[in-house]
């Protein structure tokens, strides 16, 4: 028997209850309707109390990424830099130059700049991770202190005005293009890959 649709079952049950009915097993699978539609709709609303969201529930209402990490290797260093101090290595002047470049920009409320002690990633230093809940993450390598900064507000600016992280590499400004390690889709829902 195929399935009805909500609509369909209140059709029904409204042709039911303004015609006599017929017999006692119609009286009863009538009954037994009504029940589960009860049943379907009630657990509807608990489970999606706003059905214009249901698709993302991270995203606000005008359909941008509420909030997202950047994830910045402190360790990160080339083979011609000394192991110490740790706070001239070059993955660390990067993330405190990303840090001060958050905390005055308009972004500074939707992205949380974390330090990482290794991306995985050492071959190609310095190391970023971008994520969102919900949506693509990406890896990138080859950044660098005193160059990058500027180019990675740009790349997380586009990356928070998607509905789902994905960026064509085509809308990654330039650094972000050859720089690229991966990216990971979304756990749920989200674009397909390019
Ligand atoms: S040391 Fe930076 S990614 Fe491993």
């Amino acid at each position: 028997m195929p399935r009805l649709s909500v609509p369909d079952c209140e059709a029904l049950l409204r042709a039911l209850e303004e015609r006599p009915v017929p017999n006692s097993h119609v009286l009863r699978a009538a009954a037994r309707l009504r029940q589960r539609l009860e049943q379907a709709m009630a657990s509807k609303a608990t489970s999606d109390p706003n059905p214009k969201r249901s698709r993302d529930s991270h995203a606000p209402d005008h359909g941008t990424l509420a909030l997202c990490t950047l994830h910045v290797c402190t360790s990160c260093r080339s083979s011609r830099t000394p192991r110490e101090p740790r706070e001239s290595r070059p993955g660390f002047i990067l993330y405190q130059e990303l840090r001060e470049a958050f905390d005055e920009s308009p972004l500074r409320h939707r992205v949380d700049v974390r330090p990482a002690e290794c991306l995985s990633v050492c071959p190609r230093p310095c190391g970023i991770a971008l994520s969102s809940p919900g949506a693509w993450a990406y890896l990138f390598g080859d950044q660098h202190p005193g160059e990058s900064a500027c180019d990675i507000v740009e790349c997380i600016t586009r990356y928070v005005e998607t509905v789902d992280g994905f960026m064509p590499r085509e809308e990654r400004p330039k650094h972000l293009r050859a720089s690229i390690l991966g990216r990971v889709p979304p756990s749920q829902g989200g674009s397909s890959c390019i």
